[in-house]
Protein backbone atom coordinates (compact mmCIF):
# COMPACT_ATOMS: atom_id res chain seq x y z
CA UNK A 1 0.00 0.00 0.00
CA UNK A 2 1.01 3.33 -0.46
CA UNK A 3 2.39 5.82 1.99
CA UNK A 4 -0.57 8.24 1.89
CA UNK A 5 1.83 11.19 2.81
CA UNK A 6 4.45 13.14 0.78
CA UNK A 7 6.96 15.78 1.84
CA UNK A 8 10.27 17.52 0.27
CA UNK A 9 8.46 18.81 -2.75
CA UNK A 10 5.20 20.51 -3.95
CA UNK A 11 2.49 17.99 -3.79
CA UNK A 12 -0.68 17.55 -5.87
CA UNK A 13 -4.19 15.35 -6.76
CA UNK A 14 -4.56 13.11 -3.25
CA UNK A 15 -1.82 14.63 -1.12
CA UNK A 16 -2.85 18.20 -1.80
CA UNK A 17 -4.79 19.85 1.31
CA UNK A 18 -7.02 21.89 -0.32
CA UNK A 19 -7.07 25.99 0.53
CA UNK A 20 -10.56 27.33 -0.95
CA UNK A 21 -10.80 30.29 0.86
CA UNK A 22 -7.05 31.55 -0.82
CA UNK A 23 -8.05 29.93 -3.95
CA UNK A 24 -11.48 32.23 -4.26
CA UNK A 25 -9.40 35.40 -2.69
CA UNK A 26 -6.88 34.77 -5.66
CA UNK A 27 -9.20 34.04 -8.40
CA UNK A 28 -11.00 37.47 -7.64
CA UNK A 29 -7.25 39.48 -8.03
CA UNK A 30 -6.34 37.82 -10.94
CA UNK A 31 -9.93 38.34 -13.22
CA UNK A 32 -10.04 41.86 -12.05
CA UNK A 33 -6.38 41.91 -13.24
CA UNK A 34 -4.81 42.84 -9.85
CA UNK A 35 -1.44 41.89 -9.73
CA UNK A 36 -0.70 39.63 -6.04
CA UNK A 37 2.58 38.94 -4.43
CA UNK A 38 2.13 35.84 -1.83
CA UNK A 39 4.53 35.80 0.97
CA UNK A 40 4.87 32.90 3.13
CA UNK A 41 7.37 31.11 4.81
CA UNK A 42 9.61 27.95 3.83
CA UNK A 43 8.34 25.03 3.25
CA UNK A 44 4.48 25.97 3.85
CA UNK A 45 2.81 25.15 0.68
CA UNK A 46 3.51 28.21 -1.58
CA UNK A 47 4.73 26.47 -4.62
CA UNK A 48 2.29 23.15 -4.40
CA UNK A 49 -0.77 26.19 -4.31
CA UNK A 50 0.47 27.72 -7.25
CA UNK A 51 0.89 24.93 -8.91
CA UNK A 52 -3.23 24.20 -8.20
CA UNK A 53 -3.95 27.28 -8.78
CA UNK A 54 -2.29 27.99 -11.95
CA UNK A 55 -3.74 24.58 -13.12
CA UNK A 56 -7.73 25.75 -12.74
CA UNK A 57 -6.64 28.78 -14.61
CA UNK A 58 -5.20 26.56 -17.50
CA UNK A 59 -8.47 24.51 -17.62
CA UNK A 60 -10.06 27.59 -17.74
CA UNK A 61 -7.89 28.20 -21.00
CA UNK A 62 -6.15 30.88 -20.21
CA UNK A 63 -2.10 30.94 -21.42
CA UNK A 64 0.08 30.48 -18.20
CA UNK A 65 3.45 31.08 -18.22
CA UNK A 66 5.24 30.20 -14.88
CA UNK A 67 8.60 30.12 -14.12
CA UNK A 68 10.38 28.91 -11.55
CA UNK A 69 13.42 31.18 -10.29
CA UNK A 70 14.81 29.51 -7.00
CA UNK A 71 17.84 28.68 -9.34
CA UNK A 72 18.06 32.38 -10.66
CA UNK A 73 21.35 33.34 -9.66
CA UNK A 74 22.33 35.29 -13.23
CA UNK A 75 20.56 36.60 -16.32
CA UNK A 76 21.21 33.28 -18.26
CA UNK A 77 19.57 31.65 -15.87
CA UNK A 78 16.52 33.77 -16.38
CA UNK A 79 16.58 33.63 -19.77
CA UNK A 80 16.79 29.73 -19.96
CA UNK A 81 13.59 29.54 -17.03
CA UNK A 82 11.73 31.96 -19.11
CA UNK A 83 12.09 30.17 -22.12
CA UNK A 84 11.54 27.17 -20.53
CA UNK A 85 7.69 28.51 -19.17
CA UNK A 86 6.85 29.41 -22.87
CA UNK A 87 8.01 25.78 -24.31
CA UNK A 88 5.73 24.12 -21.40
CA UNK A 89 3.03 26.39 -22.30
CA UNK A 90 1.97 24.93 -25.46
CA UNK A 91 -1.29 26.20 -26.52
CA UNK A 92 -1.27 29.49 -26.98
CA UNK A 93 2.45 30.41 -27.55
CA UNK A 94 2.67 29.67 -31.12
CA UNK A 95 2.17 33.22 -32.55
CA UNK A 96 4.63 34.48 -29.65
CA UNK A 97 7.17 31.70 -31.49
CA UNK A 98 6.76 32.55 -34.65
CA UNK A 99 7.79 36.19 -33.35
CA UNK A 100 10.76 34.96 -32.35
CA UNK A 101 11.59 33.30 -35.12
CA UNK A 102 11.23 36.32 -37.18
CA UNK A 103 13.05 38.43 -34.89
CA UNK A 104 16.63 39.31 -36.50
CA UNK A 105 18.10 40.67 -33.47
CA UNK A 106 17.62 36.94 -31.06
CA UNK A 107 18.78 34.94 -34.47
CA UNK A 108 22.48 34.80 -32.71
CA UNK A 109 20.90 33.54 -29.41
CA UNK A 110 18.18 30.79 -30.30
CA UNK A 111 18.78 27.37 -32.20
CA UNK A 112 15.83 25.99 -34.51
CA UNK A 113 16.19 22.73 -35.26
CA UNK A 114 13.58 20.52 -36.63
CA UNK A 115 12.58 17.39 -34.66
CA UNK A 116 13.21 14.30 -37.38
CA UNK A 117 10.28 12.06 -35.79
CA UNK A 118 7.53 14.89 -35.33
CA UNK A 119 8.53 17.35 -37.48
CA UNK A 120 7.78 20.52 -35.10
CA UNK A 121 10.65 22.85 -34.53
CA UNK A 122 12.64 23.24 -31.87
CA UNK A 123 14.22 26.07 -30.28
CA UNK A 124 16.85 26.23 -27.58
CA UNK A 125 19.15 28.95 -26.57
CA UNK A 126 22.82 28.92 -27.87
CA UNK A 127 24.49 29.18 -24.32
CA UNK A 128 27.78 28.80 -25.05
CA UNK A 129 27.97 32.13 -27.70
CA UNK A 130 25.57 34.30 -25.09
CA UNK A 131 27.75 37.22 -23.99
CA UNK A 132 26.04 39.20 -21.05
CA UNK A 133 24.96 42.11 -23.48
CA UNK A 134 23.15 39.55 -25.58
CA UNK A 135 21.52 37.93 -23.00
CA UNK A 136 20.29 41.05 -21.75
CA UNK A 137 18.61 42.16 -25.32
CA UNK A 138 17.42 38.33 -25.56
CA UNK A 139 15.45 38.92 -22.11
CA UNK A 140 14.02 42.30 -23.14
CA UNK A 141 13.07 40.80 -27.00
CA UNK A 142 11.51 38.05 -25.12
CA UNK A 143 9.57 39.86 -23.15
CA UNK A 144 8.42 42.39 -24.86
CA UNK A 145 7.79 40.09 -27.63
CA UNK A 146 4.71 38.49 -25.03
CA UNK A 147 2.79 41.23 -26.56
CA UNK A 148 2.11 38.43 -29.21
CA UNK A 149 0.18 35.69 -26.51
CA UNK A 150 -2.99 37.32 -27.16
CA UNK A 151 -5.59 35.20 -25.69
CA UNK A 152 -9.36 35.27 -25.36
CA UNK A 153 -9.39 34.36 -21.96
CA UNK A 154 -6.22 35.64 -20.62
CA UNK A 155 -2.46 35.23 -19.44
CA UNK A 156 -0.59 35.03 -16.60
CA UNK A 157 2.59 35.02 -16.05
CA UNK A 158 3.80 33.53 -12.45
CA UNK A 159 7.32 33.81 -11.15
CA UNK A 160 7.88 31.21 -7.67
CA UNK A 161 10.47 32.51 -5.60
CA UNK A 162 10.47 36.19 -6.45
CA UNK A 163 12.89 37.50 -4.21
CA UNK A 164 15.81 35.90 -6.31
CA UNK A 165 15.21 38.70 -8.76
CA UNK A 166 15.69 41.48 -5.91
CA UNK A 167 19.09 39.84 -4.78
CA UNK A 168 20.87 39.74 -8.41
CA UNK A 169 23.66 41.87 -8.18
CA UNK A 170 23.12 43.50 -11.54
CA UNK A 171 22.09 46.88 -10.23
CA UNK A 172 18.41 46.57 -10.38
CA UNK A 173 18.54 46.15 -13.81
CA UNK A 174 16.23 42.59 -14.27
CA UNK A 175 13.77 44.49 -11.99
CA UNK A 176 13.33 47.40 -13.33
CA UNK A 177 12.61 45.29 -16.89
CA UNK A 178 10.15 43.30 -15.46
CA UNK A 179 8.46 46.25 -14.01
CA UNK A 180 8.43 48.36 -17.30
CA UNK A 181 7.48 45.23 -19.12
CA UNK A 182 4.81 44.87 -16.26
CA UNK A 183 3.71 48.87 -17.51
CA UNK A 184 3.86 47.56 -21.59
CA UNK A 185 1.53 44.72 -21.00
CA UNK A 186 -1.13 45.87 -18.43
CA UNK A 187 -3.59 43.30 -19.55
CA UNK A 188 -1.42 40.10 -18.56
CA UNK A 189 -2.53 38.86 -14.72
CA UNK A 190 0.85 38.71 -12.71
CA UNK A 191 1.02 36.61 -9.46
CA UNK A 192 4.44 36.18 -7.67
CA UNK A 193 5.21 34.04 -4.82
CA UNK A 194 8.15 34.05 -2.48
CA UNK A 195 9.77 33.27 1.21
CA UNK A 196 12.14 36.02 2.45
CA UNK A 197 9.86 38.70 3.47
CA UNK A 198 12.14 41.19 4.15
CA UNK A 199 13.64 41.56 0.58
CA UNK A 200 10.45 41.00 -1.01
CA UNK A 201 9.09 43.84 1.60
CA UNK A 202 11.63 45.97 0.55
CA UNK A 203 11.17 45.14 -3.38
CA UNK A 204 7.40 46.21 -2.61
CA UNK A 205 7.36 48.67 0.05
CA UNK A 206 10.23 51.18 -0.70
CA UNK A 207 8.78 53.93 -2.81
CA UNK A 208 12.34 54.11 -4.54
CA UNK A 209 12.33 50.29 -6.29
CA UNK A 210 10.73 49.58 -9.27
CA UNK A 211 7.74 47.46 -7.91
CA UNK A 212 6.53 49.90 -5.46
CA UNK A 213 2.92 49.15 -4.46
CA UNK A 214 2.49 47.31 -7.59
CA UNK A 215 0.84 44.21 -6.30
CA UNK A 216 -1.85 43.35 -3.55
CA UNK A 217 0.41 41.35 -0.92
CA UNK A 218 -1.40 38.65 0.35
CA UNK A 219 0.07 36.40 3.28
CA UNK A 220 0.28 32.46 2.82
CA UNK A 221 -1.81 31.68 5.31
CA UNK A 222 -1.50 28.34 8.35
CA UNK A 223 -3.74 25.53 7.29
CA UNK A 224 -6.42 25.94 9.81
CA UNK A 225 -8.43 23.06 12.02
CA UNK A 226 -9.46 21.43 8.49
CA UNK A 227 -5.68 20.57 8.42
CA UNK A 228 -6.15 18.14 11.06
CA UNK A 229 -9.25 16.76 9.97
CA UNK A 230 -7.57 16.19 6.67
CA UNK A 231 -4.73 14.36 8.17
CA UNK A 232 -6.38 12.28 10.32
CA UNK A 233 -8.38 11.09 7.28
CA UNK A 234 -4.84 10.51 5.46
CA UNK A 235 -3.89 8.37 8.17
CA UNK A 236 -6.90 5.93 8.07
CA UNK A 237 -5.96 4.82 4.82
CA UNK A 238 -3.12 3.50 6.38
CA UNK A 239 -4.88 2.28 8.75
CA UNK A 240 -3.64 4.24 11.30
CA UNK A 241 -5.41 6.14 14.23
CA UNK A 242 -4.13 9.27 14.95
CA UNK A 243 -6.19 11.10 17.58
CA UNK A 244 -7.10 15.34 17.00
CA UNK A 245 -4.76 15.79 20.34
CA UNK A 246 -1.39 13.95 19.10
CA UNK A 247 -2.00 15.86 15.62
CA UNK A 248 -2.23 19.47 17.09
CA UNK A 249 0.89 18.42 19.48
CA UNK A 250 2.72 17.99 16.55
CA UNK A 251 1.54 21.12 14.28
CA UNK A 252 2.94 22.69 17.35
CA UNK A 253 6.00 21.52 18.01
CA UNK A 254 6.85 21.90 13.97
CA UNK A 255 5.59 25.36 13.88
CA UNK A 256 3.00 24.17 12.21
CA UNK A 257 4.83 23.82 8.74
CA UNK A 258 3.33 21.54 6.09
CA UNK A 259 6.49 19.73 5.08
CA UNK A 260 7.63 18.59 8.65
CA UNK A 261 3.98 17.44 9.33
CA UNK A 262 3.69 15.55 6.31
CA UNK A 263 7.10 14.24 6.89
CA UNK A 264 6.16 13.43 10.46
CA UNK A 265 3.10 11.52 9.28
CA UNK A 266 5.08 9.58 6.61
CA UNK A 267 7.77 8.12 8.83
CA UNK A 268 5.04 7.29 11.50
CA UNK A 269 3.34 5.10 8.70
CA UNK A 270 6.66 3.84 7.42
CA UNK A 271 7.46 2.84 10.89
CA UNK A 272 4.72 0.58 10.93
CA UNK A 273 2.75 2.81 13.77
CA UNK A 274 -0.61 1.65 14.58
CA UNK A 275 -1.94 4.51 17.03
CA UNK A 276 -0.55 7.94 17.12
CA UNK A 277 -0.02 9.72 20.33
CA UNK A 278 2.16 12.34 21.48
CA UNK A 279 5.19 9.67 22.45
CA UNK A 280 4.74 8.45 18.89
CA UNK A 281 5.00 11.78 17.76
CA UNK A 282 8.28 12.70 19.78
CA UNK A 283 10.02 9.75 18.78
CA UNK A 284 9.10 10.68 14.96
CA UNK A 285 10.38 14.37 15.51
CA UNK A 286 13.56 12.58 17.36
CA UNK A 287 14.70 10.49 14.39
CA UNK A 288 13.45 13.06 11.29
CA UNK A 289 15.60 15.68 12.87
CA UNK A 290 18.67 12.87 13.74
CA UNK A 291 18.29 12.64 10.45
CA UNK A 292 19.60 16.25 9.32
CA UNK A 293 22.52 16.13 12.00
CA UNK A 294 25.12 16.06 9.20
CA UNK A 295 24.17 19.07 7.89
CA UNK A 296 22.76 20.83 10.99
CA UNK A 297 26.71 19.85 12.65
CA UNK A 298 27.81 21.64 9.51
CA UNK A 299 25.65 24.87 9.85
CA UNK A 300 26.34 25.12 13.67
CA UNK A 301 30.43 24.86 12.39
CA UNK A 302 29.98 28.15 10.58
CA UNK A 303 28.75 30.05 13.75
CA UNK A 304 30.35 32.06 16.78
CA UNK A 305 30.79 30.50 20.34
CA UNK A 306 28.07 34.13 20.83
CA UNK A 307 25.93 32.90 17.89
CA UNK A 308 25.63 29.45 19.85
CA UNK A 309 25.43 31.04 23.08
CA UNK A 310 22.52 33.25 21.60
CA UNK A 311 20.65 30.07 20.22
CA UNK A 312 20.53 28.24 23.38
CA UNK A 313 19.70 31.67 25.30
CA UNK A 314 16.94 31.59 22.49
CA UNK A 315 15.81 27.89 23.19
CA UNK A 316 16.39 27.69 26.93
CA UNK A 317 13.96 30.99 27.67
CA UNK A 318 11.41 30.59 24.43
CA UNK A 319 12.48 34.51 23.71
CA UNK A 320 15.20 36.98 24.02
CA UNK A 321 16.53 38.44 26.76
CA UNK A 322 18.67 41.00 27.67
CA UNK A 323 18.43 41.04 31.74
CA UNK A 324 21.42 41.03 33.13
CA UNK A 325 20.78 37.84 34.95
CA UNK A 326 19.73 36.07 31.93
CA UNK A 327 22.81 37.18 29.97
CA UNK A 328 24.77 36.15 33.03
CA UNK A 329 23.00 32.34 32.93
CA UNK A 330 24.19 32.09 29.32
CA UNK A 331 28.06 33.66 29.86
CA UNK A 332 27.31 36.27 27.60
CA UNK A 333 29.46 39.46 28.29
CA UNK A 334 27.05 42.36 27.40
CA UNK A 335 23.49 43.07 25.64
CA UNK A 336 25.23 44.14 22.62
CA UNK A 337 26.88 40.93 22.30
CA UNK A 338 23.67 39.47 22.49
CA UNK A 339 22.72 42.54 19.93
CA UNK A 340 25.37 41.20 16.97
CA UNK A 341 24.56 37.77 17.32
CA UNK A 342 21.12 38.31 16.37
CA UNK A 343 22.03 40.29 13.64
CA UNK A 344 24.61 37.45 12.15
CA UNK A 345 22.38 35.20 12.79
CA UNK A 346 19.39 36.85 10.74
CA UNK A 347 22.05 37.71 7.63
CA UNK A 348 22.50 33.56 7.84
CA UNK A 349 19.11 32.93 7.74
CA UNK A 350 19.17 30.74 10.93
CA UNK A 351 16.78 33.20 12.27
CA UNK A 352 13.75 35.25 11.13
CA UNK A 353 13.08 38.87 12.65
CA UNK A 354 9.27 39.68 12.71
CA UNK A 355 7.84 42.43 12.00
CA UNK A 356 6.67 42.65 15.82
CA UNK A 357 10.20 42.69 16.37
CA UNK A 358 10.38 38.94 18.13
CA UNK A 359 12.27 35.94 16.85
CA UNK A 360 11.24 32.51 14.80
CA UNK A 361 13.98 29.69 13.64
CA UNK A 362 13.75 29.69 9.78
CA UNK A 363 14.05 25.86 10.42
CA UNK A 364 11.56 24.11 13.13
CA UNK A 365 13.32 21.16 12.96
CA UNK A 366 16.88 22.28 13.49
CA UNK A 367 15.58 24.16 16.67
CA UNK A 368 14.11 20.68 17.39
CA UNK A 369 17.84 18.96 17.07
CA UNK A 370 19.22 22.45 19.01
CA UNK A 371 16.95 21.44 21.28
CA UNK A 372 18.54 18.54 22.05
CA UNK A 373 21.81 19.57 21.31
CA UNK A 374 22.19 22.50 23.25
CA UNK A 375 20.48 22.68 26.22
CA UNK A 376 22.15 21.87 29.32
CA UNK A 377 19.90 19.15 31.17
N1 LIG B 1 -1.77 22.11 0.40
C1 LIG B 1 -1.01 21.17 0.96
N2 LIG B 1 -1.56 20.02 1.41
C2 LIG B 1 -0.81 19.08 2.00
N3 LIG B 1 0.51 19.19 2.20
C3 LIG B 1 1.12 20.31 1.78
C4 LIG B 1 0.40 21.35 1.13
N4 LIG B 1 1.26 22.33 0.83
C5 LIG B 1 2.46 21.90 1.25
N5 LIG B 1 2.41 20.71 1.82
C6 LIG B 1 3.54 19.96 2.40
O1 LIG B 1 4.68 20.80 2.39
C7 LIG B 1 5.68 20.30 1.48
C8 LIG B 1 6.35 21.46 0.78
O2 LIG B 1 5.41 22.10 -0.07
P1 LIG B 1 5.84 23.23 -1.09
O3 LIG B 1 7.07 22.84 -1.82
O4 LIG B 1 4.64 23.58 -1.86
O5 LIG B 1 6.18 24.42 -0.06
P2 LIG B 1 6.95 25.80 -0.36
O6 LIG B 1 6.40 26.80 0.58
O7 LIG B 1 6.92 26.11 -1.80
O8 LIG B 1 8.42 25.39 0.09
P3 LIG B 1 9.83 26.10 -0.26
O9 LIG B 1 9.98 27.20 0.73
O10 LIG B 1 10.84 25.01 -0.02
O11 LIG B 1 9.77 26.54 -1.67
C9 LIG B 1 4.96 19.30 0.60
O12 LIG B 1 5.81 18.25 0.17
C10 LIG B 1 3.89 18.77 1.55
O13 LIG B 1 4.45 17.79 2.40
MG1 LIG C 1 8.43 26.55 -3.17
Amino acid sequence: MENPFMYGKPVEGEFYFDLPYLKREMQDFIDSKINVLVMGPRRSGKTSFLKSFLKVQRSRQKVVIDIDAFNVLSHKDFLNQLVNALKREKTGTQKFFEWLRGAKDLSPVFKWESNPHSGEVEYSINFSKLEESDTKQAILSTLSGLKALQNQHGVIISIDEFQRIGELEDGGWLEATLRSIMQELPEIAYVFTGSRRSILEDMFNNSKRPFYKSCKQINFPAFGPEFSAWLIERFKKANVTASPESIHYLREKVADTPNYVQEACFHLVSHGIKHVTGKEIDEILDIISSQGSYSYEALLNTLTSVQIKFLRLFIGEGKVDYSKEVLKRYEIKTGSNLQAAAKALVDKQIIIKEPGGSFTFDDPMFKIWLNKKLILK
